[in-house]
């Protein structure tokens, strides 16, 4: 009798490649068959062919790359949906008039006008934390009503890191959930859920799918617990799960997740150091310089590199800042990051009159082109609108 296989311990890169080492059982095509399907026959007896019930909550290409995703990220299940904040408006949507919620000062900028909103129309409560001081969040939790502590890291657009494990010990004293914005930080570097989140968030729209071409959200979780069947339940009546189409994109998208945020990574460390002290740059904050004050946590808790994103206080003000940004000619002056080509934006200018992100600020999501092209692109950029 042939011994049977040896079963092999594969790494997370590997099971990204092969996107769990899927084969159609009936072709043998090893790109899976795109499910479009809006709905689903029942069987004989006319049982639900569970798990496929109708596209709403999910069909075949959508779990697909569920699964994927949950494995990667070291999570019982992820949730997929149509946009970061359609998964962000889901996970808020857990909250019941009189619970608090507590999240950074700075985070992403829509994510912060949804809580805003839910104070004002629905009686939730909130309190922001400044991530720079050691206390603020033991301060701002209050136990026993408490019922989600958000975090974003590293946070845009200073990519200050927030230390996970103490902050997820911290909520959970508190009796909260901790769910991260691990959007500029994929499983390829940082793992939330192994440092004690309870939640991993991501859109999905930046490193994960990694080409400009999707929007998407997912919510990992830690644990099928009640809290998972609520999510997925608000999900369905909310109709915010991600389209098939787009779900297949993002399983080709993490094919390369580890290859593209690993070049992402060198191109960035390397363009920060060339323009950390250049004659035109005040300042250069990246998580990789031992300079940025994130720099020691980020060492313990980016183990796969520190990202593509960066950003650089330019010597001049506001106008300087929007020169700069429309006049590269590698860097695409657009909004977003994680795909594979730079961007370049002015801030402030994105955010509006209302952003405290500083004048002289412009942040940079690397890709993975050469990046001599892109430190040329830059010094071009920078002397031209001197
Ligand atoms: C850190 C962060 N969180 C959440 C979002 C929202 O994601 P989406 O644009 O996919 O809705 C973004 C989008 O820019 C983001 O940068």
């Amino acid at each position: 009798m042939p011994t049977p296989p040896k079963q092999l311990n594969l790494s997370p890169a590997t099971r990204a490649v092969q996107a769990l080492h899927v084969i159609d059982e009936k072709t043998g095509a090893i790109s899976p068959m795109i499910d479009l399907s809006s709905t689903y026959a029942r069987d004989e007896n006319y049982d639900p062919r569970q798990p496929y019930i109708y596209a709403r909550s999910g069909g075949q290409t959508v779990r697909h790359a569920e699964s994927v995703l949950a494995s990667l990220e070291g999570g019982a299940a992820s949730l997929l949906f149509a946009s970061g904040m359609a998964a962000v408006v889901t996970l808020m949507e857990t909250l019941e008039t009189g619970d608090h919620v507590v999240a950074p000062t700075i985070m992403y900028h829509e994510g912060m006008n949804w809580i805003h909103r839910l104070c004002e129309k629905r009686g939730i409560e909130a309190t922001f934390f400044d991530t720079t001081d050691p206390a603020a969040l033991a301060d701002a939790v209050r136990p026993g009503q408490t019922r989600i502590v958000w975090v974003e890291s590293p946070t845009n657009p200073n990519w200050d890191v927030i230390d996970i494990a103490q902050t997820a010990r911290i909520a959970h004293d508190a009796g909260a959930i901790l769910a991260v914005d691990c959007t500029a930080s994929p499983p390829s570097t940082t793992q939330a859920l192994a440092l004690g989140a309870d939640i991993a968030f991501h859109s999905a729209t930046k490193y994960l799918n990694g080409h400009s071409d999707i929007t998407g959200g997912v919510l990992t979780c830690a644990n099928i617990s009640p809290f998972w069947h609520e999510l997925a339940k608000i999900r369905n009546m909310l109709g915010s799960v991600m389209a098939g189409f787009e779900a297949w994109l993002l399983i080709r998208g993490l094919r390369t997740l580890y290859l593209r945020y690993d070049r992402a990574s060198t191109n960035a460390l390397t363009l920060a150091k060339h323009f950390e002290g250049h004659k035109l740059i005040e300042t250069v904050l990246y998580p990789g310089l031992p300079s940025h004050p994130g720099h020691e946590i980020a060492k313990r808790q980016m183990t796969g590199g520190f990202g593509g994103m960066m950003s650089i206080l330019i010597k001049g003000g506001a106008a300087q800042a929007r020169d700069v940004s429309r006049f590269t000619q590698v860097f695409v002056p657009a909004t977003s990051l994680g795909g594979v080509e730079s961007l370049i934006e002015h801030r402030k200018a994105v955010e509006g009159p209302h952003s405290i992100v500083a004048d002289n600020l412009i942040r940079l999501a690397i890709g993975i082109e050469d990046v001599n092209d892109l430190i040329a692109d830059l010094e071009q950029a920078l002397e031209r609108a001197e």
